[in-house]
């Protein structure tokens, strides 16, 4: 099996505003499209919540989350059957236009910006719930071509976070294999640019494989029902449902 690395993301020391950037941000939204995210994130948030003491998420956090807009796609998708979701985008990069807030608001999601390093809300200098209540859950944290960011031991304290203050989790990241790395090559075939083909590359190398993610899971954050597992060509994704709310 390919060793996992974890190297800085292009995409990650650009400016918000740097054309490439732009540019970049762009292709992904191409690169989802050829990963078929929308339908896997479709598939595991609604399988999730079908078994979920509230079956609608109202409280949903998305960790990492880019411009919103791939979680944007997914809240249509699901429109009606998810009504009045509050959704909580946070990125270190402000990156959230207006129109995607009122597409949002156009599916019945309130949707609350936070720019800030994901670090500091699992240190707990950030609170994101309203009132200000630290034992107050999420019903759902969702992570999307995110977690494989962090080295193992800053990604077990994220996912301590999470654990300790969620009832649902799902994360859909690269899969680290042969296959992935091939593809993550011939990127460059549907168009992007110079900075997305550097960083699927990256990308696929600090991916996960196996349970990997499910090893770094903490053991003592109660009782979860935990998965992981392959999805489509390229993803590998975790969900982690805490048993006792059910
Ligand atoms: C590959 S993009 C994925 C965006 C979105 N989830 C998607 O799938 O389209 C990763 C995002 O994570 C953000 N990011 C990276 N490190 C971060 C950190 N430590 N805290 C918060 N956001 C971070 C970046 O700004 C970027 O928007």
């Amino acid at each position: 099996m390919i060793p996992r690395i974890v190297m800085a993301e292009a995409l990650d020391d650009l400016a918000a505003d740097d054309p490439d950037a732009i540019r970049s941000r762009i292709d992904l939204q191409r690169v989802h499209r050829s990963m078929g995210t929308r339908a896997i994130l479709l598939r595991g948030l609604t399988s999730m919540a079908t078994g979920h003491h509230k079956a609608i998420p109202l409280r949903l956090l998305e960790i990492g989350a880019g411009d919103g807009s791939l979680m944007l796609s997914v809240a249509q998708a699901l429109t009606p059957r998810w009504p009045a979701v509050e959704l909580t985008l946070l990125d270190r990069q402000a990156l959230v236009d207006r129109s995607t807030i009122a597409h949002y608001a156009q599916v019945g999601w309130t949707v609350v910006e936070e720019v800030c390093d994901v670090f500091e809300w699992v240190a707990g200098s950030v609170d994101l719930l309203p009132g200000g209540c630290p034992t107050a859950h999420w019903d759902l944290i969702v992570a999307n071509l995110f977690l494989h960011h962090f080295e193992d031991q800053p990604l077990a304290s994220l996912l301590t976070a999470i654990a300790n203050q969620s009832s649902l989790f799902f994360a859909c990241e690269p899969r680290r294999d042969w296959l992935d790395l091939a593809g993550s090559h011939m990127i460059g075939a549907i168009g992007v640019n110079h900075v997305t083909r550097e960083d699927s590359v990256l990308s696929v190398h600090a991916g996960f494989n196996g349970h990997e993610l499910t090893a770094l899971w903490p053991k003592q954050a109660g009782a979860w029902h935990v998965q992981e597992y392959s999805a489509g060509l390229f993803s590998h994704c975790f969900r982690a449902e805490r048993l006792e709310l059910n």
